[in-house]
């Protein structure tokens, strides 16, 4: 498999109860490395424009609220298969149908404060990643 990055955000549910080291523990457990990270605040453009293709769902605007109502951690994660490996390391959307072990399992507080976010293919990695990132500051 080839090696691959990811665009992941640690969110404000997150960031909020201290889980940034907990959480990279789990990523680097996993074999995932961190090749850019940083702590920033997202704004409400961001944030409608990162979940743009959720515009029409009845969660939407909690969900913008939700993405700037505190700091968050955007990384990108680099390793083999790096983009379904985190999602398997993330666990399902909602924590109660998420695998043991999962960072949702073990730390989300619900299917909308759910601590992670995680790229969901090739094409929507490299938007993300560009979103917040410039190739100098990705350090494989
Ligand atoms: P993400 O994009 O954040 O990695 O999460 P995901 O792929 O597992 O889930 P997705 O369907 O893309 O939903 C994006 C985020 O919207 C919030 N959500 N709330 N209240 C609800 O029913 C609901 N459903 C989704 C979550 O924060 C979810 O991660
Ligand atoms: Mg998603």
């Amino acid at each position: 498999m080839a090696v691959e990055r990811t665009f992941s955000i640690l969110k404000p549910d997150a960031t909020e109860r201290n889980l940034t080291g907990a959480i990279n523990a789990m990523i680097e457990k996993a074999g995932l490395r961190i090749v850019a990270q940083k702590r920033v605040r997202i704004t409400k453009p961001q944030a409608e424009q990162f979940y743009g293709v959720h515009k029409a769902r009845p969660f939407f605007g909690e969900l913008v609220e939700f993405m700037t109502s505190g700091p968050v951690v955007v990384q990108v994660l680099e390793g083999e298969g790096a983009i379904a490996k985190y999602r398997d390391v993330m666990g399902a959307t909602d924590p109660s149908k998420a695998a043991d072990g999962t960072i949702r399992k073990v730390h989300a507080k619900s299917i909308g404060e759910n601590s992670v976010h995680g790229s969901d293919s090739p094409e929507n990695a490299v938007i993300e990643i560009n979103q917040f990132f410039s190739g100098n500051e990705i350090v494989g």
